[in-house]
């Protein structure tokens, strides 16, 4: 008797806190199950889901999931989330569900990241082209090598980071380090390592918001549990002999000494290193955040457009014919000059549909940090969350042209923006001042890569159908289906 009041009480009280915690602007889709509200729907049956939301609320409408309410943002509005930084904080969303400054100590308040980035790789890209190139072509070799009999290959994504690290390695790390294994294993791995906790659903959210994040980063101060603990161990290891060589060489050989150019020895460089006191964790730690943001969200870009390719072989012919022409531009070693990307129109085109198909329905959260109206007059308070609705934008006619769902490669020739460039119907960088700054260089790797690729070789799914991405609630990953590549004949 006592348990049944005492359960129906708490029901009672959790309906009321559930009810009153929601701002009443904004349109919240009913839901049947309390605590569950809609995130079965949001997990299992996303697309349709949130479509059918659009219609029945509008462009804005707020859905009960893991324990929040949560808006959810389509075309119409999408801009001002990315635009308003003073309201809107993606990097804020992300700490919340992310324990990155845990997993990353030594950083502190390392603030300007996106400046040190900009100014130690990003302002070098023509600099680094020949070495991007390069190091592209050998991972290529190695990981892919000779076709002559067919090879199938059945973990694309698997595959991609291998090679995509390479060059990333070479640039940050330096060009001697980047050759051991373990060092491309680190960076190929450190990503999905430490987003595993991205994968867990925050199940521990539906009895308190934020109890999952809570744990996670207890569990993770309490030294329980850190998957990435070993690859810091490794790039540790691997600055430490390359800073010391550097400054023995720098030592003996005076003025005759060559600087490497890339990331480690930019950070040994800065005003504030002290040759005598190295701190090697804050090296490695500051390698780890561009790791992060650089090699699974490129490589997974790849691993799409080769699906996406060998799932269309009818466009392969087309595309060969543009990098042969191309590859004129190349020197005796394959390497093509930094201008010949602007050449790779069509391939250019291509990248830029396998992004915006995607397959990410909604995604890019942001807390919001004071209270904004939305031009449409519907108010988000303080430390509401507000999500992208990509896929509104991704399947409107008006934006994308006809039949905005189907995969077309020329979609976009009439007119022509480059595969990096940010629109307001193509989200895959996001947009504003917080927009990828990395995109260029993502996009140069994934044209060289895919320049040499379409030379070498065809490939086409073993299923010769077109392969549908892996699903889990609003994201998509590449399908681990086998992909089978064969030399071309000369
Ligand atoms: C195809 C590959 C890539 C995709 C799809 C991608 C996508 C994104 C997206 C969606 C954002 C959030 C933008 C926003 O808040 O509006 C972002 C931020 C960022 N990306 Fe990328 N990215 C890619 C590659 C790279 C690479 C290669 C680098 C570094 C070399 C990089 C560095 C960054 C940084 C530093 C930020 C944070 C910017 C800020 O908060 O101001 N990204 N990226």
């Amino acid at each position: 008797m006592y348990q049944t009041i005492i359960l129906g009480s708490i029901l009672v009280a959790t309906l009321y806190v559930l009810k009153h915690r929601h701002d009443p602007k904004l349109p919240l889709v009913p839901y049947k199950i309390p605590i569950i509200g809609h995130t079965y729907s949001y997990l299992t049956n996303c697309e349709e889901f949130l479509k059918q939301c659009r219609r029945e609320y509008g462009d804005i409408f707020s859905l009960y999931i893991y324990g929040q309410v949560k808006t959810f943002v389509g075309k119409e509005h999408s801009h001002e989330v990315f635009a308003k930084d003073d309201n809107f904080s993606f990097g804020l969303a992300f700490n919340k569900v992310f324990p990155g400054d845990v997993l990353l100590s030594h950083l502190g308040e390392f603030k300007n990241s996106t400046k040190v980035l900009k100014d130690y790789i990003l302002s070098k890209l023509k600099f680094y082209t020949k070495r991007m190139q390069t190091s592209l072509l050998l991972a290529t070799q190695k990981r892919i090598g000779n076709c002559d009999e067919p090879k199938a290959f059945n973990n694309l994504y698997h595959l991609m980071t291998r090679i995509i690290s390479t060059p990333i390695a070479n640039l940050f790390i330096g060009e001697e380090e980047s050759k051991y294994e373990e060092v491309i294993t680190t960076f190929a791995e450190f990503t999905r390592d430490a987003a595993g906790f991205l994968a867990i659903p925050p199940f521990l959210d539906f009895i308190y918001p934020g109890l999952q994040n809570y744990v996670t980063r207890i569990t993770l101060r309490l030294g329980l549990y850190n998957p990435t603990i070993k690859h810091k161990d490794i790039l540790i290891k691997h600055i430490k002999t390359q800073v010391l060589k550097r400054l023995q060489e720098k030592e003996k050989l005076g003025d005759s000494w060559e600087r490497p150019a890339d990331f480690l020895q930019d950070l040994m460089d800065e005003e504030n290193f002290d040759p005598n006191n190295v701190n090697y964790p804050l090296m490695a730690d500051k390698m780890c955040i561009y790791i992060f943001v650089s090699v699974h969200t490129t490589s997974r870009t790849c691993a799409n457009a080769v699906m996406d390719l060998a799932s269309r072989p009818e466009y392969m012919q087309e595309l060969y014919e543009e990098q042969l022409e191309v590859h004129k531009d190349a020197d005796e070693n394959d390497i093509l000059p930094f201008e010949a990307l602007d050449k790779m129109k069509k391939l250019d085109c291509f990248i830029r549909e396998s992004l915006r198909l995607t397959g990410n329905i909604s995604g890019l959260p942001h807390v919001v940090l004071k209270d904004y109206t939305f031009s449409n007059g519907l108010q988000v308070p303080k430390d509401h969350s507000v999500e992208i609705y990509f896929d509104d934008t991704y399947g409107d006619e008006l934006l994308q042209g006809s039949n905005p769902k189907s995969f077309d490669p020329f979609r976009h020739m009439k007119t022509n923006p480059s595969a990096a460039k940010v629109t307001k119907n193509f989200l895959a960088f996001g947009g504003g001042k917080h927009a990828c700054p990395g995109r260029y260089f993502a996009i140069n790797e994934v044209k060289f890569f895919m320049h040499n690729l379409i030379l070498k070789y065809n490939f086409r799914t073993e299923s010769g159908k077109i392969v549908k991405k892996k699903r889990f609630g609003p994201m998509a990953f590449p399908s681990s289906e086998k992909v089978i590549f064969e030399n071309r004949s000369k």
